[in-house]
């Protein structure tokens, strides 16, 4: 099978990955109208292209927090990457780094820090937290991430709870007894994922300074008001996401969502989006309403499902040319 495009990993993804891991990759809450919207609004959004401008030499490289990746596409954080292939989340950081772009790994890795880390070494990745009820099991991973070179916090905002998503409940999902969350294994085993702290709010941003000097990014800001309010609490970047619409159903697409707060930032801090993204011209077309770049969530298990390492590869590659090329056609 010859893979053109993103939609040839996704049909690969799901002829071949067991169905209940399939399903909780695709999930979305309840309906699943804004994980839909994300990827419609795409195609709602038109470009003015401009002609005869000489595109026969391009930079597509970038800078995150002043570290240069390739082109502006990196891997948003999603657990759980042994559902999709063996070696989980260190094929990821392989890849990511083969590619020379940002990797976020996830709380919920199938892998150790320390794993990807060694997997991977001088890669750029950033560790994503969700807080625990119990601070301390916080405190030390985001320490364990900052002693392994991970180069930023993402704090994720949307998930209090989790969303309801339907097939994940109707099939009773829970990772196979092989498959652990081994970065809270130990003296935090029980319960883990019940274990979030829904009381978390703008002040523990203060908390997460204190413990450590990794720049703070924000993920999962939707309007206005909430990235004004993370720019005054001091973050570095804000992601602008919604989880890929399995949190909150009936919120905003991510691409249309990022316009407001493009303008409430006003260049402050770095915005990024994540959403829906499975074209180049997707990327083109965050960039060009304010992102600085933009992260994939279910394109890169697609990736890994299909061959790994490689595969997420040549997901990455296939967007890096269709980037360059939408790029080019637009003048
Ligand atoms: C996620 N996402 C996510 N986000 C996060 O901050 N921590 C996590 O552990 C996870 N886990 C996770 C698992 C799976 C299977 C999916 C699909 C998503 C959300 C993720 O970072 C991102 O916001 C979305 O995936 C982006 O949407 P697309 O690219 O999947 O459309």
């Amino acid at each position: 099978m010859a893979m053109v495009c993103l939609s040839d990993f996704e049909a690969y993804a799901k002829k071949y990955l067991p169905k209940i891991a399939w399903d909780f990759f695709a999930a979305g809450a309840d309906d699943c109208s804004t994980r839909d919207e994300n990827i419609l609004a795409y195609k709602r959004i038109r470009f003015r292209p401009r002609m005869l401008r000489d595109v026969s030499m391009m930079d597509i490289r970038t800078k995150l927090l002043g570290t240069e990746i390739s082109f502006p596409v990196g891997i948003a954080p999603t657990g759980f990457h042994q559902l999709a292939w063996p070696d989980g989340e260190k094929s990821t950081a392989r890849a990511a780094k083969a590619m020379n772009t940002c990797y976020i790994a996830s709380t919920y890795s199938t892998c150790t820090l320390e794993e990807i880390s060694a997997a991977a070494p001088g890669g750029l990745r950033w560790f994503q937290l969700y807080i625990h009820r119990n601070r301390a099991v916080s405190q030390q991973l985001v320490q364990r991430a900052e002693a392994l070179g991970f180069q930023g916090l993402v704090l994720t905002a949307d998930l209090p709870y989790t969303g309801k998503r339907r097939d994940d409940v109707r099939n009773g999902f829970r990772l196979p007894p092989h498959m652990k969350l081994k970065n809270l294994e130990g003296a935090f085993e029980v319960c883990k994922m019940s274990l979030l702290d829904p009381s978390v709010t703008w002040n523990d941003i203060y908390w997460l300074r204190s413990l450590t000097h990794l720049p703070i990014i924000i993920k999962g800001i939707l309007t206005k008001e909430d990235a004004e309010l993370a720019v005054r609490h001091g973050v570095q970047g804000i992601i602008v996401s919604n989880h890929g619409g399995r949190q909150l159903d009936g919120g905003p697409a991510t691409i249309d969502a990022l316009v407001e707060v493009a303008e409430a930032v006003q260049g402050r801090v770095e915005v990024y989006l994540d959403g829906g993204i499975r074209k180049g011209s997707d990327v083109l077309k965050a960039l060009a309403l304010g992102a600085k770049c933009v992260f994939i969530g279910r394109p890169a298990l697609w990736g890994l499902a299909y061959k790994g390492e490689e595969g997420l590869q040549d997901v990455l590659r296939i967007l890096q040319d269709e980037f360059r090329l939408s790029m080019a056609l637009a003048g």
